[in-house]
């Protein structure tokens, strides 16, 4: 079935209209009529050709909220009408033990990610959410908390997610002391979430204007990483720093700030390696690692707990005409605090 699109032709073309094919439902899938889709930088990274280089054209989006069109003859959680999500994977093996564990983004075999995977069944290219509709398993599907305003919740499907399962691992709560480095689409779930789970927080940023939206979302404090005295205050006294920093930045520095046995995660995917020297986790012993995303029942718990707790993200809506000012806006880090395109613009 042709549905309309907007995707990237190469590494520096324009974001612009095409049609792409979307499969008619199978018996487990669930079919959406797009709503809203989130705008990650991800979707910059990898439609720029600044991670690997993908195969063009390439459909981006990942954090999508839909209403429920059709639904396949075997799908029980779903009925037509009702809203529905679907985050950054569409499939995986589904047998592997990472994904009888949940860990479904750590498929042995590759997980099959919602744009630019080649489809396990069909073959040829997955395609995102800035289209007009998406068909998903609905084991890949997440319900949608009906206090949520679906537009605020669409970048919990990948923001929200891929801060709060770090935070959930590393035992972000009452008692410790959290850091969330880099105050964007990721960084302003991140606080909240901290906030949320009882952790004394605090945001470390480049942008002296954003420490006021900090202690707003619920920080007790911002430390500007350029102010070199600032940042030795509050060496070592960290348990545990989540870096979404999208760009090149000075590990040892944040390294620096964490105690014995505290953990710096990174979640941000920089381009370019990031230097660590050996003394930053020697002397005192600190942990560094990454994570990402969720799995699907780590999604569902964290999209109830918003639902729950009322917490969304801060959004600004855009039309499909104005995605490619968007992007650079995004890429400028001009944002607060992410970008979610209005699908219904797609109809004209
Ligand atoms: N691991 C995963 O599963 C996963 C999932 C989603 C996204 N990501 C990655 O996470 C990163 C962040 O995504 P996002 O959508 O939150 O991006 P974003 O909205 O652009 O936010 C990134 C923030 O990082 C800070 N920053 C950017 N460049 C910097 C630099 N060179 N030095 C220091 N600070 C810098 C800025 O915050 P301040 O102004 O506060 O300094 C900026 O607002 C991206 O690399 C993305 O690909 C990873
Ligand atoms: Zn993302
Ligand atoms: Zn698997």
């Amino acid at each position: 079935m042709p549905i309309r699109a907007y995707a990237a032709a190469s590494a520096t073309a324009p974001l612009a209209p095409i049609t792409i094919e979307r499969r008619e439902p199978r018996p487990t899938d669930v079919e959406l009529d797009i709503l809203w889709a989130g705008i990650c930088h991800s979707d910059l990274h990898f439609a720029r050709s600044e991670w690997e280089p993908p195969t063009y054209p390439v459909v981006p989006g990942h954090e999508i909220v839909g209403r429920v069109r059709r639904v396949g003859s075997r799908v029980t959680r779903f009925r037509v009408g009702e809203l529905a999500a679907v985050g950054v994977l569409v499939d995986s093996c589904r047998t592997c033990a990472p994904c009888r564990r949940g860990e479904e983004p750590f498929c042995s075999t590759g997980p099959t990610f919602t744009y630019g995977s080649e489809d396990r069944i069909s073959g040829g290219q997955t395609c995102g959410g800035y289209s007009e509709r998406i068909t998903c398993d609905e084991a890949f599907t997440l319900r949608l908390p009906a206090t949520l305003d679906p537009a605020r919740a669409a970048p919990l499907l990948c923001a929200g997610i891929t801060t709060w399962s770090p935070l959930k691992r590393w035992q972000a709560g009452p008692g410790k002391k959290v850091g969330i480095v880099g105050l964007g689409g990721l960084g302003h779930m991140g606080v909240q979430f901290a906030g949320a789970l009882g952790a004394e927080t605090v945001v470390l940023t480049t942008s002296p204007a954003k420490a006021a939206d900090a202690e707003r979302l619920g920080a007790s404090g911002a430390l500007l990483t350029t102010d070199l005295a600032a940042m030795a205050r509050h060496a070592d006294s960290f348990d545990l720093i989540v870096d979404t920093v999208s760009g090149d930045h000075d590990l040892n520095a944040l390294l620096a700030l964490l105690r014995l046995d505290g953990a710096l995660v990174l979640v941000g995917l920089p381009p370019k390696p990031q230097a660590v020297k050996a003394f930053s986790l020697v002397a005192p012993r600190r942990i560094l690692t990454g994570s990402m995303i969720g799995g699907l029942a780590e999604t569902q718990s964290m999209l109830d707990f918003c639902g729950q707790r009322a917490i969304a993200c801060h959004v600004e809506t855009v039309r499909v005409q104005q995605l490619n000012a968007a992007w650079e806006r995004l890429a400028r880090g001009d944002v607060k605090y992410r970008f979610v395109i209005d699908m219904a613009s797609i109809r004209g």
